[in-house]
């Protein structure tokens, strides 16, 4: 390779959390910039050799560097700008437990790989229905610091979400050519009640993040599972859409000719077909489109999953996208645990910004899950948009309902 003078480690920088040199405490966990006369293999770990200095940046490798700084620029207070985002620093130590479930599919796999290279995580809960100890003892032999267990069929769930901070949840069925992705809902729908069910009993506390689709119906189910159990906190349960958000930076970025880590769009509504509604007119860097490339764009956007769906011809929907999404959304989820008072993402949430009970849009994550739901977006919307809002409404109304209705029929059967 090449001799560079600087290399990005992302979130595999866990070597900033193994090697043993003062670098730890002046580390962000996204993204390390090392100087280096030499090229420096991404995942081989930083020496302490004089050779290699390295300087803190403080952006996520997920999210861009002037997008983080664009999204602080709008959207932080300006007392909060002062005083803690942009200073925020890494907890010396791994601290923090994740749990996915499904941990040995399509998703799960390439998810747990990611999640296993944060530098946050402490300990990494593999569970499944098919065996998963073949992936957990091939991911435990990564050096980076979470601890992998893995946790197979029922009898080990509840173990599997013992103590656990963030529980992700990608297991169901995929789609495959030709489904919607409702018509996964009489699987999937029993799936994410069970585990739900599990979650309410095991780690009430923990942020939540559903993957299984259809989101627009499986998260008012997680919903209505957790009000039956007690311990619903609408704050810290999410439908994880941030794959709408990155497809929609790249078709940006590649459309615009732009620096791909550097766009960001907002995507709200929902997460299926025209429930999802990319604000084109809130990218960031401010950039214009024709009517004919809004319109291109979105329905592209729209149908971004189907475009996967099809070019693997019966063989799932998106995996590997997904579970980059994904891990974007637990590193984020991660870094607001962890005090980062900075940290902006897109998810389908328990909202009052509509008249619908649940809606997507982009929320501050904290310590405590949705700090605080950010409505700026909705002011000053395109007639475009405007319209695509109105439109979307009744289906996503319909999958809600969809949603809460087979959460009630299942308690009452039972
Ligand atoms: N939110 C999104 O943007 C998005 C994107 C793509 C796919 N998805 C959804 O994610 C889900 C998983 O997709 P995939 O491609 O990984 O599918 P997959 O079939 O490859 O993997 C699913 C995994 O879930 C496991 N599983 C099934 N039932 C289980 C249960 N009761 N408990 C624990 N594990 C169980 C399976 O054994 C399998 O390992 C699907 O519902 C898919 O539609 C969501």
């Amino acid at each position: 390779m090449a001799a560079t003078s600087a290399t990005s480690l992302s979130i595999g920088s866990a070597a900033a959390v193994n090697n043993k040199t003062n670098l730890i405490a002046h580390t962000k966990p996204h993204c390390v910039r090392v100087n280096t006369r030499n090229s420096l293999p991404s995942f081989s770990g930083l020496r302490s050799s004089n050779s290699h200095s390295l300087s803190m940046e403080t952006h996520s490798s997920f999210l861009g560097k002037e997008t983080s700084s664009a999204l602080r620029g709008s959207l932080a207070p300006e007392s909060m700008k002062r005083s803690q985002s942009l200073n925020h620093q890494l907890s010396p130590q791994a601290s923090y437990k994740v749990a996915i479930l499904g941990a040995n599919g399509g998703i799960g796999q390439p998810l747990s790989l990611l999640i296993k290279m944060s530098p946050l995580v402490s300990a990494l809960h593999l569970y499944d229905i098919a065996n998963v100890k073949g992936v957990a003892a091939d991911l435990s032999h990564c050096n980076t610091p979470s601890q992998v267990l893995d946790f197979t069929g029922p009898a080990e769930m509840g173990n599997s979400l013992k103590g656990v901070n963030v529980v992700v949840i990608p297991a169901g069925v995929p789609r495959k050519p030709g489904m919607t992705r409702d018509d996964l809902f009489n699987i999937n729908a029993g799936i994410v009640k069970t585990l739900v069910e599990a979650v309410a009993d095991n780690c009430p506390d923990a942020f939540i993040q559903i993957i299984s689709n259809p989101v627009n119906s499986t998260v008012p189910i997680a919903a209505e599972v957790l009000k039956k159990k007690g311990v619903y906190n609408p704050k810290k349960l999410f439908g994880v859409t941030t794959l709408d958000v990155v497809r929609a930076n790249t078709f940006v970025a590649q459309k615009k000719n732009l620096k791909l880590i550097d766009v960001d769009v907002p995507v709200i509504g929902g997460h299926a077909g025209i429930t999802i509604l990319p604000l084109l007119s809130k990218t960031k860097p401010s950039v214009s489109f024709t009517d004919q490339e809004v319109e291109e764009l979105t329905v592209r956007i729209q149908n971004a999953g189907t475009e996967v769906v099809e070019a693997k011809a019966g063989a799932g929907s998106a995996t590997l996208s997904m579970a980059y999404a994904a891990a974007r959304f637990v590193e984020s989820s991660l870094r607001a645990l962890d005090g980062d008072g900075d940290v902006y993402e897109c998810s389908f949430i328990d909202s009052d910004l509509t008249d619908l009970p649940f809606f997507a849009s982009r929320v501050k994550l904290g310590k405590n899950g949705v700090e605080e739901v950010i409505s700026s977006d909705f002011h000053g919307l395109t007639e475009y948009e405007q319209k695509g809002l109105e439109a979307l409404k009744p289906e996503l109304k319909a999958s809600i309902e969809k949603g809460i209705t087979f959460a009630n029929k299942q308690s009452i059967a039972a």
